[in-house]
């Protein structure tokens, strides 16, 4: 069965509107895609919005003051989230992670995460939560995510460097504001922290070592930095592979000033390769999805803010769940119907692109990582 492509009055990128199996089938917990990858984790993203202008994310030109953002009308309320992530919990997901834009902009984000701090898997439980951020507004908000629930925060944090750090928010935003933010999470309890650095290079590939150096001297173990292959995501930040810093380069670079041991993974389908310093100063990790995919085992699926669930972070096409949630069905009918999208997921688009067979349908375009979250 073929899903109808529809045109929504808010269409952003190509949806399609599930389809309800007339014969419902109920969640096992075993569910498996096409390329026999289970279901574990769900990014939900709440908002489209963000108050840093990443050039490799939201670069100003294109979302400027005339942007359209979504409205509130089209967002998921927190009900609607979390009734979504109830069934997809029945499927056997684990872990929640929320994302953006910036998170932290949704007003009372922290409501949200207790409504879903409430939730089990079908072993009884509790989910693990997470949410990644810019951590502009993390010193305010910190305790109060802590309070309702929230086990972590993962920190995207570029540069130690304040001009380099204000040249890549492109907002002029300081970066010491970030690192208190992340020394408030540790205090709240959030920990282990992970801090996220997109490696560009020539433009910060030279705060690998201060970043990691700072982090080691005033962080401590309970930090977690990680670096990213900068990618092809999205369709705005112009991705040129000669931006590509691989990971092994910036892991050589790394091991000349602080020696590394391997550590074995510690979950499969893992998006991170794990790292430790020999003199036990504590972990780092390098997320290679240019140079060296890991689509094999990958158990994530996305929520979109109004609702759609993508299949892979570089999809053009998303899944209305929104339609729904918002048309009176039942949650065995939702549940039915997710079971039957993600029973029919071939998406590997990391690995096509390493091997020079990806393509999007014609007149469509690849979700920007704003809308979509991390
Ligand atoms: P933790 O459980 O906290 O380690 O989360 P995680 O490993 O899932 O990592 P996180 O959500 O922090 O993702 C880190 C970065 O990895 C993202 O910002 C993306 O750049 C990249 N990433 C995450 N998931 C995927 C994925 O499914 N595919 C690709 N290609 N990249 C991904
Ligand atoms: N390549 C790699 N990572 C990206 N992120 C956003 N855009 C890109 C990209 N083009 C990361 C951010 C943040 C998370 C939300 O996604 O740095 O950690
Ligand atoms: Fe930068 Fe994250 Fe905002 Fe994108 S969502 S502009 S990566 S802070
Ligand atoms: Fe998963 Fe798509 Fe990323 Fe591959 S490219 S790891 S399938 S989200």
């Amino acid at each position: 069965m073929t899903d109808l492509v529809i045109p929504l009055a808010d269409l952003r990128y190509a949806a399609l509107v599930p389809t309800v199996p007339s014969e419902l089938s109920p969640a096992t917990g075993l569910l498996s895609d096409r390329l026999g990858r289970p279901l574990r984790d769900l990014r939900i993203s709440v908002t489209d919005r963000c108050n840093f202008r990443c050039s490799y994310c939201m670069p100003k030109e294109v979302f400027d003051s005339q942007y359209k953002f979504l409205p509130q009308t089209s967002l998921l309320s927190f009900e609607e989230i979390t009734r979504c992530a109830r069934l997809f919990a029945a499927h056997g997901v684990a872990k929640l992670r929320l994302t953006g834009g910036e998170p932290l902009l949704r007003k009372h984000i922290e409501v949200l995460v207790a409504q879903l701090s409430t939730l089990r898997t079908p072993e009884g439980r509790a989910l693990d939560i997470t949410l990644t951020t810019n951590g502009s507004l993390l010193t305010r908000k910190a305790q109060a995510l802590r309070d309702a629930g929230l086990q972590r925060v993962t920190v995207s944090l570029d540069a130690l460097d304040d001009a380099i750090f204000k040249r890549m928010n492109d907002v002029d935003f300081p970066v010491a504001d970030v690192l208190e933010g992340i020394q408030t999470a540790l205090r709240a309890g959030l920990a282990p922290v992970k801090v996220n650095m997109v490696v560009k290079r020539g433009t910060n590939d030279d705060q690998i070592v201060p970043l990691a150096r700072h982090i080691r001297e005033h962080c401590g173990p309970g930090v977690v930095l990680r670096f990213i292959e900068y990618m092809d995501v999205g369709a705005t930040n112009g991705w040129r592979m000669n931006e590509v810093l691989p990971s092994a380069q910036v892991r050589q670079r790394l091991h000349e000033a602080f020696p590394l041991l391997p550590l074995d993974p510690s979950a499969p389908g893992e998006t991170a390769e794990r790292w430790r310093y020999a003199d036990g100063a504590g972990e780092v990790g390098f997320i290679s999805s240019v140079t060296q995919a890991f689509c094999g085992e990958c158990n994530r699926a996305r929520l979109s803010t109004e609702g759609k669930l993508f299949l892979c972070l570089f999809a053009s096409r998303g899944h209305d769940l929104r339609a729904l949630l918002r048309g009176g069905h039942s949650d065995e009918q939702i549940s039915s119907a997710i079971g039957l999208i993600w029973a029919g997921r071939d998406d590997r688009y990391s690995e096509l692109r390493s091997n020079g067979t990806a393509a999007i349908p014609s007149g469509e375009r690849r979700v920007e990582m704003h809308y979509i979250g991390g």
